[in-house]
């Protein structure tokens, strides 16, 4: 079974790898050991050198930091603490110059407590803004109005004692919901989107997208009869529910055809893109963000690979899934790793996390690259005077905590790996591999994983079999194994993963081909595809065809 729905005319976010930075830890210029706008600004030349094609920006804006910037006070602002609207516009001019693209994280289902639209709101129940929030009365003896959990733990109804009612947030208390259904609301929120498409930039990643859309009724969430878990993340009491209602009703999807609307309309002048963050692992719901005619949402975000057991036959079954979901036309996407979830080289380890950046560059679909996997930085233990994350403060010891994986970016082997000056204390620890494991060192090594996520985002760059081609799995090959091409036109290009540590054979009914790239980057050579040798931990590229003429 091919999938071979090659778009026409490829854009820029359909061919392209989107490079995840958050900018707390990206590069520190004013030495108060935070990263800022100015840092990502002398980074540039290294993302270029590197061969992403476009940055994705964790908040930004003016915010109290609970969540590190999800908590926003002012939607049309740069906090201080990151540079201001000049040195934005700055990062964006010098961006385009060097054709890079740059996406901003847009976050419409919360605020901060402390941006001026809340302050209002809970002020008085006669305040004109009141409707912009989620405000309810409590049930009979004054319990919350229903039984939604907040994310970090705890009811999702946090009580006002000025004005008598409860208002609702998903996440931290101090990060109250908008009320969508306010018409005031959804201008207000597409204002903030004019305001940063005017200032040119090319896209949004869509905070809790799903989110914005509840059950009007405020009805009930069911139990989870299912009470496994996921893989990599420990069972909490938001899992004891299925999120029915106070996420995803049915009205999402016309807030999200009205957005590409209005994303349409600047896509006249250069083309734009919407990402949508969501955790959902039904491909048919997930592919329903698209819209029943691609006119919602251009790529819902595929957590796919963040949450299976990194397996062979479950890699290949989650790829086949998504592909057999999405709508003629729709482009797929992976995220491997984010500011979220535990690294990919903590995940599956080292050996693999070659693999895994193999696989994330090769499927069809655009990959987002999270800063600092392209070197193989892994998760850090955090000592308990440094914990930051209110993931981790809401619920001790779970594990749920996120600043292991939102450590500083390692970029030479000097004291703070040249994130901030020796003497400044980074708002996170620097892992303490850093000597080994940084951009400097990595450059020079012609078997690090910074030469082999280049190599890679260079051949990719280069073959439109691997960026914009078709998908088919091989099917016959060792469990342990995920084999697929990718083609376009004539261009043929085999992908052959290993995912144990043992040598695997593989015995595809194929002419020669010729090794393009191996994860151990030593080995381009004309072989035989009866007999294809892969050693342990080993995925290779290889070019079909009889190339030895
Ligand atoms: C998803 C973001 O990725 C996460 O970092 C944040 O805490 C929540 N949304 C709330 O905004
Ligand atoms: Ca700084």
């Amino acid at each position: 079974m091919a999938h071979d729905v090659q778009p026409q005319q490829p854009l820029w976010w359909q061919q392209g790898v989107i490079y995840q930075v958050y900018p707390r830890s990206f590069k520190d210029t004013n030495a108060d050991g935070i990263g800022d706008l100015t840092g990502i600004i002398a980074k540039l030349d290294y993302l270029t050198w590197l061969g992403v094609d476009a940055i994705w920006l964790s908040p930004i804006y003016p915010s109290p930091m609970i969540d590190f910037g999800y908590d926003i006070t002012d939607y049309t602002d740069i906090d201080p603490l990151f540079g201001d609207l000049a040195t934005f516009d700055t990062l964006v001019a010098q961006a385009h110059q060097r054709g890079l693209k740059i996406i901003m994280d847009y976050v419409p289902n919360h605020t901060s407590d402390q941006h001026p639209w809340f302050i209002q709101s809970r002020s008085s129940r006669a305040n004109p803004r009141r409707d912009w929030y989620v405000w309810a009365d409590p049930k009979p003896g004054g319990s919350p109005p229903n039984n939604w959990l907040a994310s970090w733990g705890g009811s999702a109804w946090e009580w006002d004692i000025t004005t008598g009612q409860y208002y609702l947030h998903s996440y931290h208390k101090a990060m109250p919901d908008l009320n969508w259904r306010n018409p005031a609301v959804k201008e207000a929120m597409f204002d903030v989107v004019r305001f940063w498409l005017d200032r040119g930039v090319d896209g949004l990643r869509i905070d809790s997208a799903q989110r914005i859309m509840k059950d009007p009724q405020l009805r009930d969430n069911p139990p989870n009869p299912d009470l496994r878990g996921t893989t990599y993340k420990s069972f909490t009491d938001y899992d004891t529910q299925l999120h029915l209602n106070d996420k995803g009703h049915p009205d999402i999807h016309e807030v999200y055809r009205e957005l590409r609307q209005l994303l349409d309309a600047y896509s006249i002048l250069s083309p734009r893109v919407a990402l949508g963050e969501m955790h959902i692992y039904d491909w048919k719901v997930w592919a329903r963000y698209y819209g029943l005619q691609l006119d919602e949402i251009h790529m819902p975000l595929n957590f796919g690979l963040v949450s299976i057991p990194w397996k062979a036959r479950t890699v290949q079954q989650l790829v086949d899934a998504v592909e057999a979901a999405l709508l003629p036309g729709a482009w797929p996407n992976y995220v491997l790793s984010n500011h979220d979830e535990p690294r990919i080289a903590t995940r599956v380890g080292p050996e693999q996390a070659r693999v895994a950046m193999l696989l994330l560059l090769t499927l069809r679909g655009t990959p987002t690259l999270y800063y600092g996997d392209e070197i193989g930085m892994h998760d850090v233990e955090i000592p308990p005077e440094y914990i930051q994350d209110p993931s981790e403060k809401s619920q001790p010891g779970k594990g749920l905590g996120r600043d292991p994986e939102r450590t500083p970016m390692q970029w030479d082997g000097t004291p703070n790996a040249g994130f901030c000056p020796p003497t400044v204390k980074p708002w996170l620890p620097i892992a303490d591999d850093y000597k080994q494991t940084n951009v400097a060192i990595e450059r020079e090594d012609r078997h690090s994983m910074l030469t082999l996520a280049r190599a890679l985002l260079q051949l990719r760059r280069t073959t439109p079999a691997l960026s914009v081609g078709s998908y088919t799995p091989i099917e016959g090959v060792p469990d342990d194994c995920f084999v697929y091409m990718r083609q376009f036109g004539k261009q043929r290009h085999l992908i052959a993963l290993n995912f144990s540590s043992n040598e695997q054979q593989v015995h595809l009914p194929k002419p020669g081909g010729r090794v393009l790239l191996s994860t151990h980057l030593d080995r381009e050579e004309s072989i035989e595809l009866n007999t294809l040798r892969l050693r342990g931990d080993e995925g290779c590229i290889i070019e079909v065809g009889d190339t030895r003429t």
